[in-house]
Parts: structure tokens; C-alpha cells; sequence
């Protein structure tokens, strides 16, 4: 829930001038709804694509307030963010409303970005692959893994995200090898080819270690996707 108009406009300029000549990677941006429009009419024909940070599972219908995946479709979104940890934990969506909205995305064209992540007590009490575990396969045991393979998954501990505190290259590591396991034990090819996002305090200073490690293939960027100079170094890390 960041931007206006003319703040908006600086950033994606200076997003689309900083990865113009970058080709060994995909850039998407994620903006709030009243912005989408905004989004396509600056984006379209370059190399960055966009889409939104949420959408509800139900068809267009009498549903006041809620959004659609045709209607993101309609603004020419390519991708979509689902289960991310502020929706899960400040606005309570759960596994389960996750997995339907991951559905529907899927159904309408669109690639979910499907964020999994534990909290500060849930990795202190050594529950972390529980957490993960269990986000993940309320997707695996609903649709089966080979629907994996038309998404994206972006890890994102709860305490790191928007803390400045990241998680090490290696405990991301950690978890990425976790959730391609426990893909390969359901389809081997899907978990090799699956992007798995990290995300959770990635600034310019630290973006080169993390996506250095085998199994993190790109980021999941908040704070430092505002300011477009700060964004455009982590893409040219992702490069
Ligand atoms: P952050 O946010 O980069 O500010 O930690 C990540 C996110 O919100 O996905």
C-alpha cells in the first residue's frame, strides 16, 4: 500500500530505463489495484512485466470491493502475488482461501507468486519446515504438483520481511532445498524447474549472496522496490 500517480510514474521510469538492457532474468512489478492501469500504460512493449498483490478467487459477480482475475487480466497482468504474509497475518487469509486464489489465478492465465514463510517463534521453535511444509502442500495436495510448474514460490520468513534483518544466505538455502525435496517427492521435474523466490529484506548490499545460492533463483523485493535505484541493482544482481 505504497505510492501515488506521480510517484509511481519516477519509479517505473526509472525501472524501465535501469533494466532495459538486462536479458538473462524476468522483472515483474506487483502494484495495488487503482494503479494497474498506470502500470500497462507504462510497461507495455518493455521488458518488465506486471501485475497485482492479491485477487479473489470468485468469478466476476455482486461481490463489493472484491477483484478479480479477469479483471486483472483485463489490465494485461501477467502475474499475481498470493498468500503473502500481511495478507495471511493482518488480514487472517489462510491456507486454504490461498489455495483457491492460487487456482484462480491459475485458471485465468495468470502466474501466482505463491509466498510461504514462518514467523520469528515458529523458526525458534524449530517449526519452520512444518510451516513451509504445510503452506506448501495445501497447494500439492489440492491440485497435485504438476500445477507448481505454472507458478513462481517465493520463501519469505515473517521476520525478515520489511525487518532489515535477512536471512542468511544459507538459511535460505536451507529452506529453498526443503521445498524442492518436498516437491521431488511428487514430481521430480516440476521441482527442478520451479523458480523459488527469496524474499524478506533483500537490498542492493545483500541481493548478489543470496541469489549466488543453487536453489534461490531470484527475489521477492519490498522496501527496496521504491526507490527505483535500489531496484534496479538488485535486477542487475538477479542478472
Ligand atoms: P522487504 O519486503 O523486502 O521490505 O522485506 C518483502 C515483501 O514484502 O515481500
Amino acid at each position: 500500500m505504497n505510492g501515488n500517480i506521480a510517484k509511481n510514474k519516477l519509479l517505473l521510469e526509472g525501472v524501465i530505463t535501469g533494466v532495459r538492457d538486462l536479458r538473462n532474468a524476468d522483472y515483474v512489478v506487483c502494484v495495488p489495484y487503482p494503479y494497474l492501469g498506470q502500470a500497462q500504460s507504462l510497461l507495455q512493449g518493455t521488458n518488465v512485466a506486471w501485475g497485482a498483490q492479491n485477487l479473489c478467487a470468485t468469478d466476476d459477480g455482486a461481490l463489493t470491493g472484491a477483484v478479480s482475475s479477469h479483471m486483472l487480466v483485463d489490465f494485461g497482468c501477467s502475474y499475481v502475488i498470493i498468500g503473502h504474509s500481511e495478507r495471511r497475518v493482518q488480514f487472517h487469509e489462510t491456507d486454504d482461501t490461498a489455495a483457491t486464489r492460487f487456482n484462480a489465478a491459475l485458471k485465468a492465465g495468470l502466474t501466482p507468486i505463491f509466498c510461504m514463510g514462518e514467523s520469528k517463534e515458529e523458526r525458534e521453535s524449530d517449526w519452520t519446515e512444518y510451516v513451509v511444509g504445510r503452506q506448501l502442500d495445501s497447494i500439492i495436495r489440492r491440485f497435485g504438483a504438476d500445477l507448481l510448474a505454472k507458478a513462481v514460490l517465493a520463501y519469505e520468513p515473517l521476520w525478515a520481511v520489511g525487518t532489515g534483518k535477512p536471512a542468511t544466505p544459507e538459511q535460505a538455502q536451507e529452506v529453498h532445498t526443503f521445498i524442492r525435496e518436498r516437491i521431488a517427492k511428487c514430481d521430480a521435474a516440476v521441482a527442478k524447474n520451479v523458480r523459488i523466490l527469496y524474499g524478506g529484506s533483500v537490498k542492493p548490499a545483500n541481493a548478489s549472496q543470496l541469489f549466488a545460492m543453487p536453489d534461490v533463483d531470484g527475489g521477492l523485493i519490498g522496501g527496496a522496490s521504491l526507490k527505483a535505484d535500489e531496484f534496479v541493482l538488485i535486477c542487475k544482481a538477479a542478472n
